[in-house]
């Protein structure tokens, strides 16, 4: 049963969310958080940073494992994910920078890139509170629709609805990377809590069908049903049609 808290605003989820987080890392210095890119998140991550700044938390301790990195992109490429957390989240707290952790974007081998980011879930896991945003499609990281969910680390090609969705953040289409490195469904699902944002009416339909429809690999965010501590944080826009209002 996925427990749902419904909010008035994209700022009231974000401020929700980020009390969830402060009131684990207070319970539990050590946690491990995984961590989620894109514009969903970015609300939380600063009111994390404005409670870091108001000494109500303190992330000396806590280790960070990211979702999922675009292949090909260097940890200094404002686009890639890595620049993100750097920039978003990472430099603006007390976070040890050598606790984050996100797949190697530069390395080329796909085999040596999952295997060493399993290795890190492996051992910095099992992810105490894993936060997730949802892609139009279902994808949760960027595990995109497939026939199976994934279990570890992939390198994933991304569907052309994902790219689509992306470019937004790019100067062309031709720039937007066309694969990406990210977390299995099975290391997601090994977190002991997961909790899912999402805000605006883009987001409808496809909570109401990861939610309510068949769990299935083609609907990826579907899985999270079968997971004991699920907390979807939304605003009213995006989940409307799956509370039926
Ligand atoms: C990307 C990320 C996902 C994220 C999704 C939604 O594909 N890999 O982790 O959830 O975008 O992004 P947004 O929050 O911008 O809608």
């Amino acid at each position: 049963m996925i427990r749902t808290i419904c909010t008035q605003n994209y700022d009231e989820m974000s401020l929700q969310t980020a009390n969830k987080i402060i009131q684990l890392v207070n319970e539990k210095k050590n946690c491990t958080l995984g961590l989620a890119t894109g514009s969903t998140p970015i609300g939380t991550y600063e009111a994390l940073i404005k409670a870091y700044e108001e000494n109500r938390v303190d992330f000396a301790d806590v280790t960070s494992i990211n979702l999922d990195e675009y292949k090909g992109l260097a940890p200094t490429h404002p686009n890639g994910y890595r620049y993100f957390m750097d920039n978003t989240l990472f430099r603006y707290i007390n976070i040890n920078p050598y606790n984050t952790y996100l797949p190697d974007g530069l390395e080329m081998d796909p085999a040596k890139a999952c295997s060493e980011y399993d290795h890190i879930i492996e051992q910095y896991g099992p992810i105490d509170l894993m936060l997730l945003g949802i892609g139009l499609n279902g994808h949760i990281g960027f595990n995109e629709p497939a026939d199976h969910f994934s279990t570890g680390t992939q390198l994933v090609d991304l569907t052309e609805s994902t790219i689509q969705a992306n470019v937004r953040f790019f100067n062309t289409l031709e720039e937007v990377p066309k694969q990406a490195y990210t977390m299995g469904i099975q290391s997601i699902m090994s977190a002991r809590q997961i909790v899912v944002l999402a805000s605006g009416e883009a987001k409808a339909q496809i909570i109401h069908d990861a939610f309510t429809g068949p769990i299935t690999p083609f609907v990826p965010a579907s899985v999270l049903r079968l997971h004991p501590n699920v907390t979807l944080i939304g605003d009213e826009a995006a989940l409307h049609l799956y509370l039926n209002k």
